[in-house]
Order: C-alpha cells, then structure tokens, then sequence
C-alpha cells in the first residue's frame, strides 16, 4: 500500500461539544464524564490525536470554563472556539473554521469534524476515513452505520444507484425514512474549501430550527460533487452517550475492549465482566485479576502478581509476584512477593518493600515497610519508617497526630513491637529493640532494648466472691477454690515472674 503523508494527514480535526448533554441531567458537563479513567472528550481526543492532525478545534459552549480547564490539561495543543448559542452542528463548524481561519488563514485539505460524546472512537476508523476520503477525491466522506435500532440518529438517504443524496434527521423523517438502518455517525471528512462554500448555504427550515451540518450533503451533492456514505464494521464506534443508560453501555464497551487486550497479552482475568482498568493502567505477562478488581490511574502491575477479589488500586504500582487480596490502595507502592489484605488500606505515600506483609485490618499511610517486614493485623501505620525484617504485633496504633501536628516514628531493623503498643511520635526505636505488649511509648528506645510502658498488674484477691456474691463468676471461682480440689496451687503472680 502506497502511504503519502501529505494525503492521509489531516488539515484539522474540529470536535464538537458544545452542546448542553441536557438528557444527562448532570451538573458536570456531559463530555467531561468519565470511563476508563478518561472523560468522554479525552477519549475522542485521543482518537482525534492518532490521526496526527495540522490542527485540532475543539467547539465548546455549554459549561465552557470547566471543558477548557479540562482541555488546557489534557492537550495544550488543542485550539477552542466558543459558540455562545447551540444554533446547530452547522453553525458549530463555521464557528471553528472561522477561529482556524484566524489561526491558519492558508488552510487547505482535509478537514475532520468528530463529535465529544463518542468515547468508544477508535484512531484507527479517523485515520481510514481520511485515507478514504484522500483516495475517492470526494466532497464528503461520511461515517455511518447499520444499527438494529437508529431512532434518534439521522437516517442516510441512498439512491437507486447507492450513492448517497442526503441525510435527513429523525425529527424531520417521514415514516417511510424512519425505516431506514443506515445511520449518519456525525463524523465526517471534508474538503476545507468545498465545506466553507456549503456551510454559507445552510438555512434553520427544520424541525428544530437550527442550522444543521447534515444539510451540507445534499448541498454538496446538488452542485455534483462526489458523497461517500463509508460504512463503519464496528458501530459501537460511533455509539453516541446521550444519558446514564448510555453511559453504562460505553463503559461497558470498553472495558471489554480493555479486557480482551490484555488477555491477549497475557494476562489472566477470572471474571472479565467485573475487571475494570483504566486506559492507562499498566500490566505485565502472567498477571492474574480475580473477580471485583479496580485498577484505576496509571497503576502497573508487574509479572506474577495476583490482585483481587474485591481490590481497588489507584495510582499503585505492584511488584513481582505480589499477592493484594480485598484490598483499597491510593498512590501505594507493595514490593516484590508482598502479602497484602485480606480488608487492607493503604493511603498515599505507602512504600512497602520487597517480602513484607500487610495484614488483616490494616492501614497504613506515608510510610514505608522495609524489605521483610511484617505488619500482620490490626494496625495504624501513619508518618513512619520502618527498617527491615521486624515485625509490628497486633493493634500497634503509630500515634502520629496530637490534635494539631503530625509527627514521624523511626523503627529500625529486626525490631519487635509488641501487640498492641502505642508508638507516642515523634519516637524512634533502635535496632534490634523489642517493646513489651500493652506498652505505650513515648520515649526513644535504644537499640537492643526491652522497652516497657505499661502500669504493673495488681490481683485483689477474693474480689468477686465480696463484690459479686452469688453471681456465675462467683460461683465458678467457688467451684475453681473447692476443697475437694485440693490440688490447685496459687499461680504465681506477675510481679514474681
Ligand atoms: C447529529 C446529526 C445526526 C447524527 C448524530 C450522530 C446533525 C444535524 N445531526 O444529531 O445526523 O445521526 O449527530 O450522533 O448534525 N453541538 C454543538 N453545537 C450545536 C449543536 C451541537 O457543539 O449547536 C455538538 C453537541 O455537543 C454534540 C454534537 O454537536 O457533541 C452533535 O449534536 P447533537 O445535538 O447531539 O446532534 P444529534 O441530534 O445527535
Ligand atoms: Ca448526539
């Protein structure tokens, strides 16, 4: 195949998304919800970008502060031109040829118009509508498609002979025209000079008194230029989201398109259906996703790991062999051959070397876990450092917040915290240091130390048989003391041991 770049580049992409997304009922505009970890728009720009356009105009109008922010973040490069009122996908193009005119007054070739609410658009259908266009020199090539139900959509209109004449829209169909299953998708390619003397012809006689872009086919058409109708294989490429319902089937869409990507490249998902990545999610051969596994951000997920069920990663990155089980992490780094969860929480800043576990009931935060360590159960790890190969107890709580600052606790390595130890920050303790069980910290400890902070224990003896007489303790401990018993010698107490 003969590739001329100078052909199959376009001028200039133009995106349509102004409108308001009324059917949405949503205060965020609707061409910036999102799926997959992209909005709407995102996606179209991308598909847009493939493509490798001149330029890129980008219409907005309905909610237009908040699209450009968005724009200014995700392609700097992009152009926007404002259409104050919807007056139609006509009166939106003149719009952007006029704001292109300003930025690029020699403009010519291709022109590609798209529109923001097509997430499921693919680089590769933009590009092939421009090399199709290139090579049948027509007026017009126009996406369309066979849907099994095109109401809404405007209907293509062919002749005896196939070509195409005109696109009539449903508000506007006769019933005769409503039957018809070759839909118009919106996204066309234009020769720039032929698309600005058209445009100037367009009229508001239509059911909904605007100035429609359709109506450039038949005006093309009438002055006897060529109209291509190029059909689209895949039409949920050019599914339009008009509402939630909409907006569930798009995601939907393409999170079997993600999925089935990745299971070509060597990934193993248990339950495809309830497996959602983001586009920018990461994973290498030999990762195995169980059931309810999230993968949100540009999280990567290295060889062998396994995630899931029921784990949510956001911005993670997971190392070899890792294994995260029920699990929600943020901005969380777990290490080589990790053990994380099952009902684990890891928030920003966790750092967790290579071999080390983090348990049931535990949460960690701006900390890291050096190579080998353990925190098996029921702990709070915040603002702390801990070395390698020691091992947090039970309910240590890192008491990094005294109500108005936090503080960082030092942990060094081989160290063994106690169950239930409150580590009072700022407080380092030493290599090889233990702490007692119960104990609370609040004191640096040294290394190779037994740190104990805990008040000694007092046994009142006969307690419950004067305080509780008569109660089942009362009398189980009767039983325990009964002289036939006469065995049982007094444990000795802790202040002996
Ligand atoms: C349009 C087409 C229809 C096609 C359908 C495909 C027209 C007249 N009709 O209908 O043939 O089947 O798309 O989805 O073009 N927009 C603006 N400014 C406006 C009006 C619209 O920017 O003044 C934008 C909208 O934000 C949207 C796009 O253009 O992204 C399409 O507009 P919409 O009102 O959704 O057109 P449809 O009725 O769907
Ligand atoms: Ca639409």
């Amino acid at each position: 195949m003969r590739k001329d770049k100078t052909v199959t580049r376009p001028a200039a992409i133009i995106i349509l998304a102004a409108g308001e997304g009324t059917r949405m009922k949503s205060a965020l505009p609707k061409v910036l919800h999102p799926i997959a970890g992209r909005t709407l728009l995102g996606h179209v720009i991308e598909a847009a970008a493939a493509a490798e356009p001149e330029h890129l105009v980008i219409v907005i109008g309905h909610g237009r502060d908040q699209v450009q922010a968005h724009i200014e973040e995700v392609a700097p490069w992009a152009l926007t031109a404002v259409q104050e009122q919807q007056n139609g996908t006509g009166h939106a193009v003149r719009i952007a040829l006029d704001s292109l005119h300003t930025a690029a007054p020699e403009l010519t070739g291709p022109i590609v118009v798209l529109t923001g609410d097509t997430p499921l658009l693919t680089g590769t259908t933009v590009r092939k509508l421009v090399s199709d266009h290139g090579r049948a020199a027509a007026g017009v090539t126009m996406i369309t498609a066979r849907l099994n139900d095109p109401s809404g959509y405007g209907r293509v209109l062919r002749d005896v002979d196939g070509e195409v004449f005109s696109v009539v829209e449903h508000k506007d169909a006769t019933i005769e025209q409503l039957d018809v299953d070759e839909i118009n998708s919106g996204m066309y390619a234009f020769d720039a000079q032929e698309l600005r003397t058209a445009l100037t012809q367009l009229t508001t006689n239509n059911a909904q008194g605007e100035e429609y872009l359709t109506d450039v086919i038949s005006i093309m058409r009438n002055s006897g230029r060529a109209v291509i109708g190029s059909m689209c294989p895949d039409s949920n490429e050019i599914l339009g989201v008009n509402d939630r319902v909409q907006l569930a089937e798009a995601a939907a869409l393409m999170r079997n398109r993600i999925n089935e990507s990745w299971m070509r490249e060597g990934v193993t998902m248990a339950d495809p259906a309830t497996t959602w990545i983001d586009v920018d999610v990461e994973l290498e051969r030999d990762v195995t996703l169980l059931p309810g596994t999230v993968l949100r951000g540009p999280t990567a997920i290295a060889t062998g790991a396994r995630i899931g069920p029921g784990t949510t990663l956001i911005d993670c990155e997971v190392g070899i062999g890792a294994e995260v089980i029920h699990t929600w992490a943020q901005l969380a780094v777990i290490g080589d051959r990790a053990s994380v969860g099952p009902f684990t929480y890891l928030r920003p800043g966790t750092v967790l070397g290579a071999d080390t576990r983090a348990g049931a009931y535990v949460e960690i935060k701006n900390s890291s876990v050096g190579d080998g360590s353990k925190v098996p159960h029921l702990s709070y790890v915040g603002d702390a450092q801990i070395g390698t190969g020691s091992n947090i107890g039970a309910a240590t709580v890192f008491v990094n917040y005294d109500g108005i600052e936090k503080h960082p606790t030092v942990v060094g390595d081989h160290v063994r915290i106690g169950s239930d130890t409150m580590l009072i920050a700022p407080v380092t303790v030493g290599d090889g240091a233990y702490t007692a069980a119960g104990s609370v910290i609040t004191e640096d400890v040294p290394p190779g130390a037994m740190a104990v902070g805990r008040a000694q224990q007092r046994n009142i003896r006969g307690w419950v048989a004067r305080k509780r007489a008569g109660s089942s303790s009362a009398e189980a401990a009767a039983r325990a003391e009964s002289p036939s018993d006469t065995v049982t010698p007094d444990s000795p107490s802790p202040q002996e041991a």
